[in-house]
């Protein structure tokens, strides 16, 4: 589509919203009842039309769409419906449906991915709705996109391989795999670590091998890590960061990396081993199960990981959990800034990629909250677009997600 659509929540009685649904013949009975959810679309040329969704279970129901009388035909119709579904993405919903009594819009349905359903068929969520059970005459054509949500154990899996090759790749050549969380080696890997926030003396003082590029930015900058503390890294891959930290909290300090990834664990210990680090040590582990007793960390430090998995709430109440009364988190991970489009927010290679797996920013302060944490902040580094452009070139993911710097402390 060539002109980028504006969008706005607008509430059930807007009037535009009730008069252009009247006008096209489209249900206006029900739209403040509960779990309906209304958008206004715009482009430079003014106002398209509107459009919106229902909850039904599981499922949703799509509805309310209208394009604007002078708007039609330049393909509005098809764009509302492509940023309604990446609105949904990644929203736990099991398919989407609509109504229409229009073969044009069937056709349109078709184009974005839908496939004709047979109405006995629909689940009885549904079934219920009062689009489906009334306001839609009964020969309404229902159509349907199953979701099927990549299960957790499918996710953990394909992120392991990933990073198990990465690892592997790494040990046979001295670099790793083209696509990120970039792993950027050859000879821009300085460079690229450069713009995650590292210093020189940062890349001088870790092991050969320990830096893959696998970050998106530097934790050490946010943690300000002290003297004999105790931290614990989520993910730690070939140990980057642990090497690093394990400078600042010195001989009396202890640095614990944790990682799911056999491979990843390996390349870390002989990296350990290399640099005879004697207060680091690297555990075998998931993050959403931390291998550590409670209250035994100073301080949480993660780079790029938390978005690859599955239950990103798990992961921050298990760092409450480690942490001592008054520790700290910080870490550097992409957040979601906009919904991604279909294609890519489906794309097994950018969700082990760091890109389709990256929650909001409300979503991450509120995980952080309900876990316990107090000072909540994300803040979005705007230049971090330099670093993420390269992880899958001409996608422009950077359009969608940023690094940040997550902080908070239990109290
Ligand atoms: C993008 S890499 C980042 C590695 C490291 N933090 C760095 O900056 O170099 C992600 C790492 O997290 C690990 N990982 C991903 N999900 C994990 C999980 N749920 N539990 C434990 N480790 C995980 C992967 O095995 C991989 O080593």
């Amino acid at each position: 589509m060539s002109e980028a659509l504006q969008v706005a929540e607008v509430r059930p009685d807007d009037p535009g919203l009730v008069a252009s649904l009247a006008a096209a013949g489209l249900p206006v009975d029900d739209l403040a009842e509960p779990g309906r959810h209304f958008f206004v679309f715009s482009s430079g040329i003014g106002k398209v039309g509107y459009a919106g969704w229902e909850e039904a279970g599981d499922a949703v129901l799509l509805r309310s769409l209208v394009v604007l009388d002078g708007m039609r035909g330049r393909g509005f119709g098809r764009q509302i419906t492509e940023w309604l579904l990446a609105r949904l993405a990644g929203a736990g919903n099991s398919a989407v449906y609509f109504l229409t009594t229009s073969a044009a819009a069937a056709a349109l349905g078709e184009r974005t991915g839908f496939a004709r359903a047979d109405r006995a068929l629909a689940p009885a969520s549904i079934q219920a709705t009062r689009q489906f059970s009334g306001l839609c005459p009964s020969n309404a054509i229902l159509m349907t996109l199953r979701r099927d949500p990549m299960q957790p154990n499918e996710m953990r899996d394909l992120v392991r391989t990933k990073y198990g090759e990465v690892a592997t790749q790494a040990s046979a050549s001295g670099c790793c795999g083209p696509t990120g969380c970039d792993c950027g080696g050859g000879k821009d890997l300085a460079d690229k670590t450069r713009l995650m926030g590292y210093s020189e003396d940062d890349l001088a003082a870790a092991p050969d091998g320990a830096n893959l590029g696998l970050g998106c930015g530097n934790p050490q900058a946010i943690a300000s890590l002290k003297p004999g503390e105790v931290v614990v890294d989520l993910g730690s891959g070939a140990g980057f960061d642990c090497f690093l930290a394990a400078r600042q909290v010195g001989p009396q300090g202890r640095v614990i990396g944790v990682d799911m990834t056999h491979e990843m664990l390996a390349k870390a210990r002989e990296n350990s081993a290399k640099a005879g680090a004697a207060n680091v040590e690297f555990r075998l582990g998931e993050i959403e199960h931390l291998p550590l007793a409670d209250g035994s960390a100073d301080v949480v430090i993660s780079n790029c990981v938390i978005n690859l998995s599955p239950d990103k709430p798990q992961v921050f109440r298990e760092a409450f959990r480690v942490l001592k009364k008054g520790g700290r988190i910080a870490v550097s991970d992409v957040v979601n800034m906009a919904p991604l489009p279909p294609h890519l927010a489906g794309d097994p290679g950018l969700l082990s990629g760091c890109v389709a797996g990256a929650s909001t920013r409300a979503e991450i302060e509120g995980w952080l909250r309900e876990a316990g944490f107090v000072d909540v902040a994300v803040s979005v580094k705007a230049q971090s677009r330099d670093l993420i452009k390269d992880w899958a070139p001409g996608s422009r993911v950077e359009d969608y997600v940023a690094s940040a710097a997550i902080e908070a402390r239990k109290p």
